[in-house]
Protein backbone atom coordinates (compact mmCIF):
# COMPACT_ATOMS: atom_id res chain seq x y z
CA UNK A 1 0.00 0.00 0.00
CA UNK A 2 1.28 3.59 -0.93
CA UNK A 3 1.00 6.52 0.95
CA UNK A 4 2.26 7.37 4.84
CA UNK A 5 -1.12 5.07 5.84
CA UNK A 6 -4.29 4.97 7.30
CA UNK A 7 -5.21 7.30 9.82
CA UNK A 8 -9.24 8.14 11.57
CA UNK A 9 -10.08 10.82 13.15
CA UNK A 10 -13.18 11.25 15.27
CA UNK A 11 -15.51 14.33 15.40
CA UNK A 12 -14.18 15.18 11.56
CA UNK A 13 -17.48 16.64 10.89
CA UNK A 14 -16.68 20.20 11.83
CA UNK A 15 -13.95 22.22 13.69
CA UNK A 16 -10.32 20.80 15.16
CA UNK A 17 -11.07 17.28 13.76
CA UNK A 18 -12.50 18.46 10.36
CA UNK A 19 -9.12 20.57 9.32
CA UNK A 20 -6.82 17.37 11.10
CA UNK A 21 -8.51 15.16 8.54
CA UNK A 22 -8.57 17.66 5.70
CA UNK A 23 -4.86 18.05 6.90
CA UNK A 24 -3.85 14.60 6.78
CA UNK A 25 -5.15 13.45 3.59
CA UNK A 26 -3.76 16.45 2.08
CA UNK A 27 -0.08 14.69 3.26
CA UNK A 28 -1.60 11.88 1.26
CA UNK A 29 -2.72 9.68 4.32
CA UNK A 30 -6.24 7.57 3.53
CA UNK A 31 -8.47 9.33 5.81
CA UNK A 32 -11.61 7.73 8.49
CA UNK A 33 -13.71 10.59 8.99
CA UNK A 34 -15.59 9.50 11.96
CA UNK A 35 -18.50 11.51 12.77
CA UNK A 36 -21.43 11.31 15.19
CA UNK A 37 -23.80 12.07 12.02
CA UNK A 38 -23.49 9.68 8.88
CA UNK A 39 -24.52 13.08 7.10
CA UNK A 40 -20.98 14.42 8.55
CA UNK A 41 -18.79 12.60 8.15
CA UNK A 42 -20.20 11.50 4.27
CA UNK A 43 -19.17 15.63 3.99
CA UNK A 44 -15.92 15.29 5.12
CA UNK A 45 -15.20 12.23 2.94
CA UNK A 46 -16.91 14.08 -0.35
CA UNK A 47 -14.56 17.30 0.56
CA UNK A 48 -11.36 14.91 1.00
CA UNK A 49 -12.33 13.37 -2.50
CA UNK A 50 -13.04 16.86 -4.18
CA UNK A 51 -9.39 17.65 -3.21
CA UNK A 52 -7.97 14.47 -4.53
CA UNK A 53 -7.88 12.16 -1.55
CA UNK A 54 -8.83 9.00 -0.32
CA UNK A 55 -11.39 8.80 2.31
CA UNK A 56 -14.05 6.68 4.50
CA UNK A 57 -16.95 7.77 6.60
CA UNK A 58 -17.14 6.14 10.08
CA UNK A 59 -20.41 6.89 11.74
CA UNK A 60 -19.44 6.54 15.47
CA UNK A 61 -20.93 8.41 18.79
CA UNK A 62 -17.75 7.93 21.24
CA UNK A 63 -20.43 8.47 24.23
CA UNK A 64 -21.59 5.38 23.24
CA UNK A 65 -19.75 1.73 24.07
CA UNK A 66 -21.77 -0.47 21.55
CA UNK A 67 -21.45 2.45 18.91
CA UNK A 68 -17.33 1.86 19.25
CA UNK A 69 -17.78 -2.05 19.11
CA UNK A 70 -19.99 -1.98 16.25
CA UNK A 71 -18.61 0.65 14.23
CA UNK A 72 -14.82 -0.67 14.87
CA UNK A 73 -16.34 -3.85 13.70
CA UNK A 74 -17.23 -3.01 10.52
CA UNK A 75 -14.50 -0.91 10.01
CA UNK A 76 -11.68 -3.37 9.82
CA UNK A 77 -13.79 -4.95 6.77
CA UNK A 78 -14.23 -1.60 5.04
CA UNK A 79 -11.06 -1.03 4.91
CA UNK A 80 -9.73 -4.06 3.72
CA UNK A 81 -12.51 -3.77 0.73
CA UNK A 82 -11.64 -0.24 0.16
CA UNK A 83 -8.08 -0.22 0.35
CA UNK A 84 -6.55 -3.65 0.60
CA UNK A 85 -5.23 -2.62 3.96
CA UNK A 86 -5.58 -4.34 7.34
CA UNK A 87 -4.13 -2.36 9.91
CA UNK A 88 -4.36 2.02 11.08
CA UNK A 89 -1.56 4.10 11.41
CA UNK A 90 -2.40 7.02 12.54
CA UNK A 91 -5.68 7.51 15.55
CA UNK A 92 -6.93 11.08 16.69
CA UNK A 93 -8.99 11.17 19.21
CA UNK A 94 -10.95 14.69 18.77
CA UNK A 95 -14.31 14.01 19.61
CA UNK A 96 -14.79 16.05 22.86
CA UNK A 97 -17.32 18.27 24.63
CA UNK A 98 -17.26 21.19 27.28
CA UNK A 99 -19.72 21.87 29.62
CA UNK A 100 -18.73 25.00 31.54
CA UNK A 101 -20.56 25.85 34.24
CA UNK A 102 -19.86 27.45 37.67
CA UNK A 103 -19.45 24.84 40.91
CA UNK A 104 -22.92 25.44 42.01
CA UNK A 105 -24.35 24.71 38.47
CA UNK A 106 -22.42 21.33 37.75
CA UNK A 107 -24.44 18.76 37.43
CA UNK A 108 -24.10 14.87 37.69
CA UNK A 109 -25.37 14.98 33.75
CA UNK A 110 -22.58 17.28 32.88
CA UNK A 111 -20.36 15.48 34.43
CA UNK A 112 -21.18 11.93 33.27
CA UNK A 113 -21.37 13.23 29.25
CA UNK A 114 -18.20 15.05 29.55
CA UNK A 115 -16.45 12.00 31.05
CA UNK A 116 -18.30 9.58 28.40
CA UNK A 117 -17.29 11.69 25.47
CA UNK A 118 -13.73 12.98 26.78
CA UNK A 119 -12.51 10.70 28.51
CA UNK A 120 -13.82 6.92 28.23
CA UNK A 121 -15.28 7.04 24.70
CA UNK A 122 -11.81 7.74 23.76
CA UNK A 123 -10.02 4.86 26.02
CA UNK A 124 -12.73 2.90 24.74
CA UNK A 125 -11.75 3.19 21.13
CA UNK A 126 -8.47 2.97 21.44
CA UNK A 127 -9.21 -0.44 23.28
CA UNK A 128 -11.36 -1.26 20.29
CA UNK A 129 -8.52 -0.48 17.74
CA UNK A 130 -5.34 -1.69 19.53
CA UNK A 131 -5.17 -5.22 17.99
CA UNK A 132 -5.66 -3.58 14.37
CA UNK A 133 -3.09 -0.83 14.90
CA UNK A 134 0.11 -1.39 13.15
CA UNK A 135 3.74 -1.74 14.89
CA UNK A 136 4.69 1.81 14.71
CA UNK A 137 1.05 3.52 14.78
CA UNK A 138 0.63 6.96 16.09
CA UNK A 139 -2.37 8.13 18.24
CA UNK A 140 -2.69 11.43 18.91
CA UNK A 141 -5.35 12.46 22.08
CA UNK A 142 -6.76 15.69 22.19
CA UNK A 143 -6.62 17.54 25.49
CA UNK A 144 -6.73 21.47 26.46
CA UNK A 145 -4.24 24.25 27.56
CA UNK A 146 -7.10 24.76 30.29
CA UNK A 147 -5.49 21.39 31.91
CA UNK A 148 -2.09 23.59 32.51
CA UNK A 149 -3.87 26.72 33.54
CA UNK A 150 -7.11 27.99 35.02
CA UNK A 151 -10.79 29.84 33.92
CA UNK A 152 -13.37 30.16 35.99
CA UNK A 153 -16.37 27.82 35.57
CA UNK A 154 -14.14 24.80 33.57
CA UNK A 155 -13.78 22.66 36.46
CA UNK A 156 -15.19 19.54 34.77
CA UNK A 157 -13.94 19.64 31.70
CA UNK A 158 -10.14 20.70 32.72
CA UNK A 159 -10.45 17.25 34.61
CA UNK A 160 -11.47 15.35 32.04
CA UNK A 161 -8.78 16.73 30.23
CA UNK A 162 -6.29 16.34 32.38
CA UNK A 163 -7.51 12.27 32.50
CA UNK A 164 -6.78 12.10 28.96
CA UNK A 165 -3.29 12.99 29.78
CA UNK A 166 -2.50 10.56 32.81
CA UNK A 167 -4.32 7.76 30.43
CA UNK A 168 -1.93 8.81 28.00
CA UNK A 169 0.71 8.48 29.53
CA UNK A 170 -0.03 5.15 31.11
CA UNK A 171 -1.18 3.77 27.23
CA UNK A 172 1.82 5.15 26.24
CA UNK A 173 4.43 2.23 28.35
CA UNK A 174 2.00 -0.22 27.28
CA UNK A 175 1.66 -0.02 23.73
CA UNK A 176 5.48 1.45 23.48
CA UNK A 177 6.73 -2.24 23.05
CA UNK A 178 5.11 -1.92 19.57
CA UNK A 179 6.50 0.88 18.57
CA UNK A 180 2.98 3.00 19.15
CA UNK A 181 3.88 6.35 20.16
CA UNK A 182 0.73 7.80 22.08
CA UNK A 183 1.08 11.74 22.87
CA UNK A 184 -1.93 14.70 23.56
CA UNK A 185 -1.48 17.99 22.28
CA UNK A 186 -3.78 20.85 23.99
CA UNK A 187 -5.18 23.58 22.08
CA UNK A 188 -5.28 27.03 23.38
CA UNK A 189 -8.50 29.41 22.45
CA UNK A 190 -9.13 28.25 18.77
CA UNK A 191 -11.94 29.51 16.25
CA UNK A 192 -14.35 26.86 15.92
CA UNK A 193 -18.20 26.28 17.19
CA UNK A 194 -17.03 24.97 20.38
CA UNK A 195 -18.19 27.12 23.12
CA UNK A 196 -21.02 28.11 20.89
CA UNK A 197 -18.96 29.30 18.70
CA UNK A 198 -17.43 32.27 21.10
CA UNK A 199 -13.63 31.91 20.17
CA UNK A 200 -14.51 32.67 16.63
CA UNK A 201 -17.71 34.73 16.60
CA UNK A 202 -17.42 36.95 20.00
CA UNK A 203 -15.00 39.83 19.17
CA UNK A 204 -14.49 41.03 22.35
CA UNK A 205 -13.67 37.83 24.24
CA UNK A 206 -11.30 36.71 21.04
CA UNK A 207 -9.49 39.58 21.75
CA UNK A 208 -9.23 39.42 25.30
CA UNK A 209 -8.28 35.65 24.54
CA UNK A 210 -5.24 36.80 22.07
CA UNK A 211 -4.23 39.00 24.78
CA UNK A 212 -2.80 36.50 26.61
CA UNK A 213 -1.21 34.85 24.49
CA UNK A 214 2.54 35.22 23.77
CA UNK A 215 1.99 35.38 19.92
CA UNK A 216 -1.47 38.26 20.53
CA UNK A 217 -4.24 36.02 19.58
CA UNK A 218 -6.27 33.08 19.24
CA UNK A 219 -5.59 30.16 17.21
CA UNK A 220 -6.63 29.06 14.02
CA UNK A 221 -7.91 24.91 13.43
CA UNK A 222 -5.07 24.31 10.90
CA UNK A 223 -2.79 25.57 13.43
CA UNK A 224 -4.07 22.70 15.03
CA UNK A 225 -4.59 20.38 12.03
CA UNK A 226 -0.64 21.14 11.34
CA UNK A 227 0.81 20.11 14.97
CA UNK A 228 -0.89 17.23 14.80
CA UNK A 229 0.11 16.23 11.02
CA UNK A 230 3.76 17.22 12.79
CA UNK A 231 3.31 14.95 15.90
CA UNK A 232 2.90 11.50 13.36
CA UNK A 233 5.41 12.46 11.17
CA UNK A 234 8.56 10.48 10.98
CA UNK A 235 10.45 13.33 12.38
CA UNK A 236 8.70 12.96 15.96
CA UNK A 237 9.40 9.54 16.09
CA UNK A 238 11.32 9.81 19.51
CA UNK A 239 8.34 11.24 21.22
CA UNK A 240 5.89 9.92 23.16
CA UNK A 241 3.77 10.10 26.08
CA UNK A 242 4.12 13.72 26.07
CA UNK A 243 1.90 16.50 26.51
CA UNK A 244 2.30 19.41 23.73
CA UNK A 245 0.56 22.49 23.87
CA UNK A 246 -0.26 24.42 20.75
CA UNK A 247 -2.14 27.70 22.05
CA UNK A 248 0.49 30.45 20.69
CA UNK A 249 1.81 30.95 24.10
CA UNK A 250 -1.48 31.04 25.97
CA UNK A 251 -0.60 32.26 29.62
CA UNK A 252 2.90 31.60 30.12
N1 LIG B 1 -11.71 25.12 20.12
C1 LIG B 1 -10.99 25.27 21.20
O1 LIG B 1 -10.73 26.41 21.66
C2 LIG B 1 -10.41 24.06 21.89
C3 LIG B 1 -9.40 24.28 22.84
C4 LIG B 1 -8.86 23.19 23.50
C5 LIG B 1 -9.28 21.92 23.20
N2 LIG B 1 -10.27 21.73 22.28
C6 LIG B 1 -10.68 20.35 22.03
O2 LIG B 1 -10.60 20.10 20.64
C7 LIG B 1 -11.51 19.07 20.30
C8 LIG B 1 -12.34 19.54 19.11
O3 LIG B 1 -13.06 20.69 19.49
P1 LIG B 1 -13.54 21.79 18.42
O4 LIG B 1 -12.95 23.07 18.83
O5 LIG B 1 -13.38 21.30 17.06
O6 LIG B 1 -15.09 21.84 18.84
P2 LIG B 1 -16.42 21.60 18.01
O7 LIG B 1 -16.39 22.41 16.77
O8 LIG B 1 -17.50 21.81 19.01
O9 LIG B 1 -16.34 20.07 17.57
C9 LIG B 1 -16.49 19.04 18.49
C10 LIG B 1 -16.45 17.75 17.71
O10 LIG B 1 -16.62 16.67 18.63
C11 LIG B 1 -17.66 15.85 18.13
N3 LIG B 1 -18.38 15.13 19.16
C12 LIG B 1 -18.95 15.62 20.28
N4 LIG B 1 -19.57 14.63 20.95
C13 LIG B 1 -19.38 13.50 20.22
C14 LIG B 1 -19.79 12.16 20.37
N5 LIG B 1 -20.54 11.76 21.42
N6 LIG B 1 -19.40 11.26 19.44
C15 LIG B 1 -18.66 11.64 18.38
N7 LIG B 1 -18.27 12.90 18.17
C16 LIG B 1 -18.62 13.82 19.08
C17 LIG B 1 -18.58 16.81 17.41
O11 LIG B 1 -19.47 16.11 16.58
P3 LIG B 1 -20.93 16.72 16.19
O12 LIG B 1 -20.66 17.62 15.02
O13 LIG B 1 -21.74 15.53 15.87
O14 LIG B 1 -21.42 17.47 17.39
C18 LIG B 1 -17.59 17.67 16.69
O15 LIG B 1 -17.12 17.06 15.53
C19 LIG B 1 -12.32 18.78 21.55
O16 LIG B 1 -11.80 17.64 22.18
C20 LIG B 1 -12.11 20.01 22.40
O17 LIG B 1 -12.22 19.72 23.78
C21 LIG B 1 -10.84 22.78 21.61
Amino acid sequence: MGGPGIAIVTGAGRGLGHATALALAERGYRVVAAARSAEAGEAAVGLIEDAGGEALALHLDVSDPRSISEGCAGLLPAIAEKWAGSTIDVLVNNAGVGQFAPLHEVSAADFDLTFAVNVRGLLLLIQALAPHLSDGARIVNVSSSLSRHVSPATAVYAASKAAIEALSRSLAVELGPRGIRINTIAPGPTATDFNGGAMRDDAELRHGLGQQTALGRVGEPSEIADAVVALVSPGMRWVTGERIEVSGGVLL
